[in-house]
């Protein structure tokens, strides 16, 4: 469904009006788009005082074309000045160095003049070591300061521009690059706000124009919507994709089956038969399963019937949970798989109307906590991504002036879209991405609900 508010806001009369009322104005965020090379287009400023920048200055020249330091003589790169340097599209800023309340100033010191020569839809990643690693309480806070830090950061870089943190574990520093090839491209356009930890992982990309050949996915839900998006991005990626809905979407399922030269499974996951016909379709194993097929249903708890509450829990969470499990006693799920939730912001913050979808989605979540310490014995990674409001078909449903809230609240200003989620399920998928396991990535925006 198209957004004609952030159409209108970026007519010229639109921005005058939008400017004079103090009204949201939402830029039309990049995305990216098949057929382009480079994570970024545009310069890149790497800065700070920890091990970690190094690691990044090695691999810079195959992020972008163009790329500085912030100091003379750093990682051996040119120095940018605010004076003489480029429009800044990427800023990396290595803060795992620093342990003392007083070091803190270093951010500030270096993202100011920066932040006034930012690009359009710039992308932001502050690197540091997870607090719960450090035995100095001290070092452990300041670690921990990076949060705040980086989520008010990000509610004020405005020009459509995302800020994420990333804390890296010793021995995790060769899956850098994967995560910030996401986090400093368009395919994170519509993620901001967000933390994340990499843990050493022995799996790696071999070829980033196709991060996924050789694998076989399994997307449930894929006949439209976010689905649909994910079997189109993970095929772009390389995957072979198994596309599952309900036998009534079968016409959309097998048209965009053949388009995507990958196979359809008309199912209903919550047939009886389901996970037996799931591992008999899967036979020759499958190396990345999306549970993405999900349902709303809903009414205030007050008036919830026992049908609504049960069908919700089913399809959200008794299924992905029955299916995995299925999938990894018959040995489907090969070693090193990857295992993608979409679960909600409404699991995370809740939701007036939906005690029933947030209980699973949250459920969901709690999936992914619980099962990654066991998965990683056989390498293989379980996380969540959790939408916030996305456009589609089941946000097209809700009433006029709720829809309109929940678009515009957050620090974009609008809705993401399919494309949005299923870029963060291709980068979970990637082999080097188990060094992410057990976390939920949020895909909203940064929206002003939840944690
Ligand atoms: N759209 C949003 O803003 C948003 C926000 C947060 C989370 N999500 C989640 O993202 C996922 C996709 O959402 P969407 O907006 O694309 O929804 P959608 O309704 O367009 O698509 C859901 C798909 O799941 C399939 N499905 C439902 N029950 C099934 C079953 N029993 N067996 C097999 N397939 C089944 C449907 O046929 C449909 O194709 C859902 O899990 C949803 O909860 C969406």
């Amino acid at each position: 469904m198209s957004d004609r508010y952030l159409n209108f806001a970026n007519t010229p009369a639109g921005r005058r009006l939008v400017g004079a009322l103090g009204l949201p104005s939402p830029l039309p965020l990049e995305r990216w788009v098949a057929g382009r090379n480079r994570p970024l287009e545009g310069a890149l400023l790497i800065g700070g005082d920890g091990d970690l920048g190094a690691s990044v200055a090695a691999f810079a020249n195959r992020l972008t074309d163009e790329y500085f330091a912030e100091r003379d003589d750093q990682y051996g790169l040119p120095r940018w000045t605010a004076e003489h340097g480029p429009k800044l599209k990427g800023l990396v800023f290595d803060a795992s160095g620093l342990s003392r309340f007083e070091e803190l100033d270093a951010l500030r010191q270096f993202f100011q003049p920066a932040l006034k020569n930012l690009g359009r839809c710039p992308h932001v990643v502050v690197l540091g070591r997870a607090p719960q690693t450090l035995d100095d309480p001290q070092a452990s806070s300041v670690q921990r300061a990076l949060e705040g830090f980086t989520r008010s950061l990000g509610k004020e870089i405005r020009r459509g521009g995302t800020v994420q943190l990333v804390y890296v574990d010793p021995g995790a520093e060769p899956q850098l690059e994967g995560a910030l090839r996401f986090l400093l491209s368009p395919k994170s356009a519509y993620v901001s706000g967000q933390v994340l930890r990499l843990q050493p992982c022995a799996q790696q990309v071999s070829d980033w124009t196709r991060p996924l050949a050789g694998k076989t996915a399994l997307v449930t839900g894929a006949s439209r919507g976010i689905g649909a998006a994910i079997a189109e991005t993970l095929a772009r990626d390389g995957a072979e994709v198994v596309l599952l809905d309900v036998p009534q979407a079968k016409d959309a399922l097998d048209a965009l089956a053949s388009r995507l030269g990958g196979r359809s499974l008309a199912l209903d996951i919550c047939a009886e038969e389901a996970p037996g016909k799931l591992v008999e379709a899967l036979a020759e194993g499958v190396d990345i399963v999306v549970h993405n097929a999900g349902i709303t249903r809903d009414k205030t708890l007050a008036k919830m019937s026992e049908g609504l509450w049960e069908s919700v829990i089913d399809v959200n969470l008794r299924a992905p949970q029955q299916l995995t499990a299925a999938l990894l006693q018959a040995g489907a799920l090969r070693d090193n798989g990857r295992v993608v939730l979409i679960a909600s912001l409404s699991g995370i913050a809740g939701n007036v109307g939906q005690t029933n979808y947030a209980t699973s989605k949250a459920g969901l979540i709690g999936l992914a906590q619980s099962w990654a310490p066991t998965l990683a014995e056989r390498g293989i990674s379980i996380n969540a991504v959790a939408p916030g409001f996305i456009e589609t078909g089941m946000t097209a449903a809700i009433p006029f002036t709720i829809r309109e809230a929940g678009r515009r609240m957050n620090a974009m200003n609008q809705g993401g879209l399919p494309q949005d989620v299923a870029e963060a399920v291709a980068w979970f998928a990637q082999p080097g991405s188990g060094a992410v396991s057990g976390q939920v990535l949020r895909v909203c925006g940064q929206s002003l609900l939840g944690a």
